[in-house]
């Protein structure tokens, strides 16, 4: 096939970009969303801070732009993201104990109730782990207790059972470090006694402090051993050229090769798209041309 999208579709796949609401009005970046994409995701505007800006007060204004742009064009919605220890709103980052962990599933449920039936996969956790060491990440939400993550997990299924539900972090891509063995074991446990979690979602973003790891394929296969689906959920890739072309070549043919890795998405469209102020990471130049990152991604899904 000729498109990103439709090449990923080919093997039962979706291929995905990270959308900001505010460039829906861009008619160079809807051109390549709408031709190239068949999954999004917010890139902030289903955060904790952007849908309840104030206690009980919910905001879902701009993230229905692009839930209601997504659905209009049959594209997939990935949520993200439900509980994170960053982007809180200030009324929650000066919260802590019982009445933190209350309103961290009232707005878990909240929310998933709200886009019940719309989203393909929900980040329902996101960068809880330590980037050392392999333990959880000290935060305001860690502090309510090690259980939180689980009573997350089962507050979402239960607003939205249709919804795969996952775990998504970065820095787990390397199957060597302590962090994804941590990751691992959290999910094999979780696994064991029935908590509710269907995916793991590796964020993927690869620069010279956690580049490509040869052993990527590896991650990907023990994660979906667990009997989980995993998804590249933030891909994005330093470097220019062919050897960045190749880097995500890779990425793409370690996907493929395991049957539960289900999609992949890149965390912007163009270059200047990118939350990296500098860096040219992503598969479109600034002005909307392909790169050969993109054609290189490109060949890739087609081969498999
Ligand atoms: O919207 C305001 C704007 O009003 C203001 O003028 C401007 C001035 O700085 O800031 C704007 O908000 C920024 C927002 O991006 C939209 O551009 C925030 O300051 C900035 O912090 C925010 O950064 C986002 C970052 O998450 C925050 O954690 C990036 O766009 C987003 O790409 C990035 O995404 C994260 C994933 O959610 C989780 N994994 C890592 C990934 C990359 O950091």
């Amino acid at each position: 096939a000729t498109t990103l999208g439709a090449s990923a579709a080919a093997t039962g796949r979706y291929f995905g970009t990270a959308v900001a609401a505010n460039k829906l009005s861009d008619s160079t970046y809807v051109g390549i969303l709408n031709r190239e994409f068949n999954s999004v995701t917010a890139e902030n505007e289903m955060k904790i801070d952007a849908t309840e800006p104030q206690q009980n007060q919910f905001s879902f204004a701009n993230a229905d732009r692009i839930v209601n742009h997504a659905i209009a064009q049959g594209m997939k919605v990935r949520g993200h993201t439900l509980a994170w220890h960053s982007q809180q709103p200030g009324w929650m980052q000066s919260m802590e104990g019982t009445a933190l962990r209350s309103a961290m599933l009232n707005h878990v449920t909240r929310v998933a109730t709200y886009y019940r039936g719309k989203i393909d996969s929900w980040d329902v956790v996101n960068e809880a782990y330590a980037d050392s060491g392999g333990g959880r990440r000290d935060s305001n939400l860690q502090r309510t207790g090690n259980d939180w993550i689980e009573a997350a997990f089962r507050a979402a299924r239960a607003a939205d059972p249709g919804a795969k539900l996952c775990y998504n972090d970065y820095n787990i891509d390397n199957w060597t470090w302590a962090k994804t063995q941590g990751v691992y074991t959290m999910v094999r446990d979780f696994k064991a006694r029935g908590v509710p979690i269907d995916c793991v979602g590796l964020q993927s973003h690869f620069n010279s402090g956690s580049p490509y790891p040869s052993n990527y394929r590896t991650t990907l296969e023990s994660f979906a051993a667990l009997g989980v689906d995993v998804q590249i959920t933030e891909l994005d890739i330093e470097g220019s050229g062919q050897s960045q072309a190749t880097t995500y070549a890779n990425v793409v043919r370690d996907c493929l090769a395991v049957a539960r890795c289900n999609g992949i998405t890149v965390w912007g469209i163009r270059d200047t798209d990118s939350w990296r102020a500098s860096g040219t990471p992503l598969l479109f130049d600034g002005s909307g041309n392909k790169k050969a990152a993109y054609t290189a991604t490109l060949d890739a899904l087609n081969a498999g």
